[in-house]
């Protein structure tokens, strides 16, 4: 029987070799993850793409819940949808599957003109183990224990631990990969979510004495790569066979606890990379990001800012981890964005809240290169909810998909090529200036003043401004905004030069080109700049000085 570590580096030999026949065999059609100069994209179908996203509730990934999800669908104007794949349903008795439901999704997706997200719901389903098939839960106690707390009371999380417990969920998912390869010739499904938020709620590590035997062992050897202890700020050990709390100190358990479930995780993900190379994530429950909150306060030993470079190595099938945002305030907000936006982890915004608060992100995720966001949940949850009240909650993330999403392809290309930039309002309403190398734009936020005057920003109104530029020529951009007021400066050799609008020109887009609907200028662009409204609008825009 393989150990931990052979079974580990069969699986992911197996899925480096599948990955290179599949790309080499399947070239451009399979979603891939592509990287050029530290910026990466989402290739479907050979080119980039935005997953213009909504995430369903978590129990709506069933045909009956289908109408009301794809009516939802229908008013966000998504592109791509996120549903949940349930262990439970799937292997309904050990070694026997059923796909029944997945092949329902499919099939749906398909006639709905919009492409999957699958959230693999396995051992982790925000830090429990709700979703193992019931003939696992029936002798889980026994066989598949949760993890001890500190004070030696149960806890509802399972255990990274529990090699069983492991290898039946990489079976499981290699089984499932497995099906949608043959299931899926048309990449309906784009990327595959290994797990939901894993990590344990109540406790920072597994204190049973099985997880304690680990803990007082040796750490294991790619734990202390002089560039990981670089990262994680902590000394090579002065002497071999140094344990965990010798290593790492005072962050020794959740250390600990993130490294076995990025662990169990990364298997978990290298058994269906072996036969299906989509890509796949795993998501998080974040942490404060501001104020350095002490481990255990949050989800310990999912992919947290704190331990993303563990993940990173101790997971490398899995393609990137995400953060689900749920702080409303732009400060964190904007603080995740950075956080997992690395050279080494493309971003992607799997989840974020469906308040008013959270639908101007997805301009400064674009513009930090995100190969996604999605919002949620998007149906109603069988609550018979009308289609008036739908529309309302989803108005903030509305608007900008139906604008944005027939031009996905041109923004995504634009996006990997470093053009996009975006100015969104902060929580404190002021102004900001963005480098469009020789101009520089000054954005100001608010409901829009008379002509005449500048958007007029009002303190009591939530944040909701938006502008995303993309810089297409020395002289020329596309501006997309709303809720923001815009000017410009001519900087470098142009500077303190008399500058004008060449020409502003308010456009759509349809089948592959932009289409010009009017040129603003007169009151719309005189005494200040073109001011957004409400909606948002693009504005191919070009500038000249005289
Ligand atoms: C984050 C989880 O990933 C989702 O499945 C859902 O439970 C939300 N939290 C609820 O806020």
């Amino acid at each position: 029987m393989f150990n931990h570590l052979q079974w580990t580096k069969w699986l992911a030999c197996a899925g480096m070799l599948a990955s290179l026949a599949a790309v080499r065999g399947q070239a451009a059609e399979m979603p891939m993850i592509a990287e050029k100069n530290g910026r990466h994209a989402l290739l479907v179908d050979g080119q980039p793409f935005f997953m213009f996203a909504g995430q369903i509730n978590n129990s709506s990934a069933w045909p009956s819940q289908l109408p009301e999800v794809w009516r939802a669908v229908e008013t966000i104007h998504a592109n791509t949808v996120e549903m949940p794949v349930y262990w439970e349903q799937i292997e309904p008795a050990q070694g026997k599957f059923d796909f029944s439901v997945v092949d329902t999704l499919l099939k749906e997706a398909r006639r709905h003109n919009v492409r999957l997200v699958l959230l693999w719901f396995a051992t982790w389903k925000n830090g429990s183990a709700h979703y193992l098939p019931e003939w696992m839960k029936l002798e889980a106690g026994v066989k598949y224990p949760n993890i001890t707390g500190r004070n030696g009371r149960p806890v509802d999380s399972p255990s990274p631990h529990n090699t069983a417990a492991m290898e039946l969920d990489a079976k499981a998912f290699h089984a499932f990969m497995g099906h949608l390869k043959q299931a899926d010739p048309q990449y309906t499904v784009l990327m595959v979510q290994v797990e939901n938020e894993t990590g344990a709620w109540g406790s920072v590590r597994d204190f049973s004495p099985t997880a304690q035997k680990i803990f007082e062992a040796p750490v294991p050897a790619e734990m202390l790569q002089p560039k990981l202890l670089q990262e994680l700020k902590k000394q090579a050990p002065a002497t071999p066979g140094a344990n965990w709390q010798t290593v790492f100190g005072d962050d020794a358990d959740e250390f600990f606890q993130a490294y076995w479930v990025a662990h169990y995780v990364g298997l978990v993900a290298a058994a269906g990379k072996s036969v299906y190379p989509l890509p796949l994530y795993a998501n998080a429950a974040l942490r404060d990001p501001l104020s350095n909150p002490k481990a255990g306060t949050y989800e310990s030993g999912g992919p947290t800012d704190n331990v993303i470079p563990i993940w990173r190595m101790a997971a490398p099938m899995l393609d990137l981890v995400a953060p689900d945002i749920y702080l409303s305030d732009s400060p964190r907000q904007l603080k995740f964005l950075d956080l997992y936006d690395r050279p080494d982890n493309p971003l992607m915004i799997p989840e974020i809240g469906e308040g008013v608060e959270y639908g101007r992100m997805l301009f400064a995720a674009m513009a930090h290169g995100s190969i996604g966001f999605s919002t949620g949940p998007l149906d109603d949850n069988g609550s018979g909810e009308t289609a008036a009240r739908t529309a309302e909650r989803l108005a903030p993330f509305s608007a900008n998909y139906a604008l944005l999403g027939p031009m996905v392809r041109e923004l995504a290309r634009w996006s990997f090529e470093g053009k996009l930039k975006a100015a969104i309002e902060h929580d404190d309403h002021a102004a900001q200036t963005l480098d469009l190398g020789s101009w520089q734009a000054n954005v100001s936020f608010g409901p829009g003043g008379r002509p005449g005057r500048g958007a007029t920003p009002n303190a009591q109104q939530p944040p909701v401004g938006q502008l995303l530029v993309a810089q297409l020529g020395e002289n020329e951009l596309m501006c997309i905004g709303s809720s923001a007021r815009l000017t410009f400066r001519p900087t470098g050799p142009k500077a303190g030069k008399e500058w004008h609008y060449l020409r502003v020109e308010e456009v759509t887009y349809n089948n592959g080109k932009f289409i010009p609907l009017r040129i603003w200028n007169g009151d719309e662009t005189d005494n200040g700049g073109p001011r957004f409204g409400k909606n948002p609008v693009a504005l191919h825009l070009t500038l000249y000085t005289r």
